[in-house]
């Protein structure tokens, strides 16, 4: 990289946690910090799903950490949060994020919390509890994974929309809380992306021919295609950059 694309984009001695980053999104995103120089530290839901992730992230010259995190126990999740709050974690990617598909009428009480807590109540804790020595130091980022249902209702999706709404609102409040503390808050909203979080709708021909008709790019997202928007977000070129939502969709919201 020149001089000024590495001072703009780079990452170097930084430290990102990156939720959720065993698959995916989380996983690209990942794996795309530490191309720019980041060092990790990785939460999923177990440690040892980690393995692989990390190797491929140590095999780009930055230091690694692992943690197993189930993040719809909120205890586990301050008990976490407060042990990587003792280090010096610069940069925060709130990826890790669960759906269920089933009409209002048929969503258990259960389902709806275990989203709610996954998506949204689970983000809060982790993101205040880092935030507290972000804003000691002047400097820190964080960058929420939203959703095109960050903006539109969705189909039998009740919770996880309301859980993403919700993301998009949490990230412009913590912005205009912390823009002047030296912290950045935003977030990306991916559109229709190759993980298992759409594996459903990829394997109903109806729903996946009419995602599919309505993407002008006309193919479904890839997690790397995400990735780059978050690296974006984390590097000192999104500095003035704050309380945005990122919309990565192949030009869906533009239909
Ligand atoms: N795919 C899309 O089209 C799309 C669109 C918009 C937004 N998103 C968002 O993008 C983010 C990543 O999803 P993805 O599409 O990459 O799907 P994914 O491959 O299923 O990744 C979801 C990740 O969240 C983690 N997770 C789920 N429940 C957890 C729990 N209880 N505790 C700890 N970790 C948990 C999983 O960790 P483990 O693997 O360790 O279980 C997994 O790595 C999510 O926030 C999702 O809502 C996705």
């Amino acid at each position: 990289m020149s001089g000024w694309l590495d001072r703009q984009f780079g990452l170097t001695g930084r430290t990102a946690l990156v939720t959720g980053a065993r698959t995916g999104i989380g996983r690209d995103a990942a794996l795309a910090l530490a191309e720019a120089g980041a060092d990790l530290v990785l939460w999923g839901r177990e440690e040892t799903g980690l393995a692989e992730v990390a190797a491929q992230a140590r095999a780009r010259g930055v230091r690694v950490e692992t943690m197993g995190v189930d993040m719809s126990d909120l205890d586990a999740v301050r008990q976490a949060a407060r042990q990587v709050a003792t280090t010096t974690v610069d940069i925060l990617v709130n990826n890790a994020g669960t759906i269920r598909r089933a009409p209002v009428v048929d969503t258990t009480t259960e389902q709806w919390r275990q989203v709610m807590t996954v998506n949204l109540d689970a983000v809060f804790e982790l993101t205040r509890t880092l935030a507290t020595p972000m804003i000691a130091r002047g400097l820190g980022t964080v960058v929420n994974i939203a959703s095109l249902l960050s903006f539109q209702g969705g189909l039998n999706v009740s919770a996880y929309t309301a859980s993403k709404h919700a993301i998009a609102g949490l990230t412009r409040a913590m912005a205009n809380e912390w823009a002047a503390r030296g912290i950045n808050v935003n977030a990306v909203a991916p559109g229709y992306i190759e993980t298992s979080n759409t594996e459903a709708l990829r394997a109903d021909p109806v729903r996946s021919s009419q995602i599919l008709a309505r993407i002008p790019a006309g193919r479904w997202g890839r997690p790397d295609d995400v990735a780059g928007g978050v690296v974006f977000l984390c590097s000192p070129a999104a500095r003035y950059i704050h309380g945005h939502v990122l919309v990565i969709d192949g030009g869906w919201m533009s239909w």
